[in-house]
């Protein structure tokens, strides 16, 4: 921790050069920012040594961070803030460590840059702060970028793994896959019994055709008819059948594998 308590207290000129330099997302221009960061931590000797909690992150980071961004490793696929695996690829192929990436992530967090004019796609200052901060940072140090990153096995059948696969459970409360997001409505309770299989298709491959009451527009990705397959589409239409009120019992966690 000692390391970013320095990097915070770079002077804020060198902090808006350095986010001037980040923006737009552009991956030389990311590189290059990176290199000065990567410069400090080398001149703010005795860097490197954090109690980050990655897990802890990665949990911190699927309800805080991937109701916007979409990182392979967590599972999320929202695509209100930018990609992350695609903001910190070229940085990753350059050899760049963790570390340096964990020291964009943090000033970020502090201050973002502001994207647009527009407030409901921009990105609140301080949505973690600092144990916590220091975990999300280290999770997306770790993962973001990474070629082949995917998210841990879960058990509960192959639909409760593309649940987890797509970062369902980060914006949506559903008891058997022990997720507790609330951007979305909770599946346990807005599951009506006898809810077609067809029409939970429909929910989540065209989620604007129907607002849920009480609920924004525009925010569950409207792409899983495109990202899903055929087969995955209908094992998670059978999960979510089997463990809601629409399949008629809830939370018997019986699935169709096991
Ligand atoms: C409400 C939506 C929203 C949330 C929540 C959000 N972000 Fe962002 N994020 C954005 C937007 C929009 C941008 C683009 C800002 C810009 O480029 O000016 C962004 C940019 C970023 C960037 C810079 C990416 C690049 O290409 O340079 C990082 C890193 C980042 N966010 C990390 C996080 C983390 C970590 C969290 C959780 C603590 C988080 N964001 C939560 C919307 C969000
Ligand atoms: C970034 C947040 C977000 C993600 C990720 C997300 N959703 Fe949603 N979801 C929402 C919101 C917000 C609504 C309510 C607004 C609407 O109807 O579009 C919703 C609505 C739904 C509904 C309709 C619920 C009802 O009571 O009618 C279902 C079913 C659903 N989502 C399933 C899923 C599944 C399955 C996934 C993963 C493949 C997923 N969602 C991913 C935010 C999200």
């Amino acid at each position: 921790m000692a390391c970013f308590g320095l990097l915070r207290r770079i002077d804020s000129g060198a902090l808006s050069r350095l986010q001037k330099m980040l923006k737009p997302p552009n991956p030389i221009r990311l590189l290059l920012a990176l290199a000065a960061l990567a410069a400090v931590a080398v001149a703010s000797s005795g860097c490197g040594t954090t109690s980050a909690d990655v897990t802890r992150g990665r949990v911190l980071f699927i309800q805080k961070c991937g109701t916007c961004h979409t990182l392979a490793e967590a599972g999320t696929t929202a695509q209100i803030g930018p990609n992350l695996d695609a903001a910190f690829a070229a940085a990753r192929a350059a050899g760049q460590s963790s570390s340096t990436v964990e020291g964009v992530v943090i000033p970020q967090v502090e201050n973002p840059r502001p994207s647009t004019n527009n407030p409901a796609v921009s990105m609140p200052a301080d949505l973690v702060t600092g144990q916590d901060l220091d975990d999300v940072a280290a999770y997306v140090g770790r993962y973001a970028g990474v070629p082949g990153a995917a998210p841990p096995k879960v058990p509960g059948g192959p639909g409760a793994q593309v649940f987890a696969n797509n970062g369902c459970g980060g914006c949506h409360t559903l008891a058997a896959a022990k997720s507790g997001g609330v951007t979305g409505p909770n599946l346990d309770e807005s599951l009506a019994p006898g809810e077609s299989m067809a029409a939970i298709e429909e929910m989540i491959v065209k989620p604007n055709a129907e607002i849920v009451k009480g609920y924004p527009a525009n925010v569950m990705p409207q792409s899983f008819g495109e990202t899903l397959s055929e087969k995955e589409l209908e094992d998670l239409v059978q999960y979510l059948v089997e463990n809601t009120p629409a399949g008629g019992g809830k939370g018997q966690g019986k699935s169709k594998s096991g």
